[in-house]
């Protein structure tokens, strides 16, 4: 337990509780407000506000670690203000600017400090920035007003277990259209995933994955998480697509596997029928860190990697280096790293 909070770092989930300090800034007549930090953990809005009746909203998660000499650190905030930028133009909401956004990651982070659990717990400090539209509003149009905000949370593993193999079940259901917003991290896309998540979990699964939604032949999402595989002959394979989310964590996996372990990385489409080609297979996400994916129900069939008990050793070297560049451990790829002073 921790003196100065009563937290439990070493069994932490991912659930919500209240910490101190959350950054807001509103935007109206055309540019963001200087922002602040605030202590009270609801927003007052507008009941016509687009976010409660058109979707119009997005938000990201992005983490902050303790190292072994008590910095703390944050994992590549710069992308995850360049996709909150994208997922912003797609749904034609002003977009904050990139060095606001990190500005803002740092200030609650430092508010925050004693809910940063400590290094060598696995837990971590989990932000999550959003971007809402409110005021008065009435057609399906743009908002009059934005609200952007920062709050943080404790968190241990996003699937029970974190590092032991789950089973995952395909979906009846698609989480984006073609050309929908499936690559914005927009509320919608997730607002869908919940009953085929259910259903998943009704069935024993950790959760759905998601084919694609114009052939139903090809893996697409692994709940809110992205899809690697590693072939036979030890390709690090993962899925292309444009109506999937862009994971940093994919990415930074795609670039530790070429150039930490030298391995052969291929963004190509993955074919449900063919995956006896992977002997192992996980999710990757910010949530989801790397999560082995034990075995893939499809068609009444429990299709298994390498084990439904145990990780395999591919993806177990794939998750020390991430992990070890994460808390500081590894060294970081440039401009991987900042620190929160
Ligand atoms: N796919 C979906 C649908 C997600 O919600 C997430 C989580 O952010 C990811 C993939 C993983 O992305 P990242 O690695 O950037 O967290
Ligand atoms: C993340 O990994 O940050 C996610 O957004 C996953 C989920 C909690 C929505």
């Amino acid at each position: 337990m921790s003196k100065e909070v009563n937290i439990d770092w070493n069994n932490l989930g991912f659930s919500y509780m209240k910490t101190d300090y959350r950054y807001v800034s509103r935007w109206s007549d055309g540019e963001w407000d200087e922002g602040k930090l605030v202590t009270d953990n609801k927003l007052s809005l507008s009941e016509a506000s687009t976010a409660l009746h058109y979707g119009q909203q997005c938000f990201e998660g992005l983490k902050a670690y303790r190292t072994k000499d008590g910095k703390i650190q944050l994992f590549r905030p710069d992308e995850n203000a360049k996709r909150m930028q994208n997922s912003c133009k797609r749904i034609l909401m002003p977009e904050m600017p990139e060095q606001k956004f990190i500005d803002a990651c740092i200030e609650v982070v430092k508010a925050n400090e004693k809910y940063v659990p400590p290094y060598g717990s696995g837990a971590t400090l989990y932000l999550r920035p959003f971007v809402i539209g409110v005021g008065h509003n009435l057609g399906v149009k743009p908002a009059p007003e934005y609200i952007f905000c920062v709050f943080c949370v404790p968190v241990g593993p996003y699937f029970k277990g974190g590092m032991t193999p789950v089973n995952f079940t395909i979906a009846d259901f698609d989480r984006a259209a073609p050309y929908g917003t499936g690559a914005a991290k927009v509320g919608g896309n997730y607002a869908g995933s919940l009953l085929p998540h259910e259903k998943a979990n009704e069935k024993g699964f950790a959760d759905c994955i998601y084919l694609d939604p114009k052939t139903h032949t090809k893996i697409e999402e692994v709940g809110a998480a992205n899809f690697f595989g590693i072939t036979k002959d030890d390709k690090f394979i993962t899925p292309k697509s444009p109506s999937i989310l862009p994971s940093i964590t994919k990415y930074s996996l795609m670039h530790i596997a070429e150039n930490y372990l030298d391995m052969e990385v291929v963004e190509r489409d993955v074919h449900i029928e063919k995956l006896d080609e992977f002997k192992e297979a996980g999710a990757c996400g910010t949530a989801a860190v790397i999560t082995p994916i034990g075995g893939i129900e499809y068609k009444g069939d429990l299709h298994v990697f390498h084990s439904e008990t145990e990780v395999g050793p591919i993806t177990k070297k794939l998750y020390d280096t991430l992990y070890g560049i994460q808390f500081g451990d590894v060294e970081a790829p440039e401009g991987w790293i900042v620190e929160v002073e």
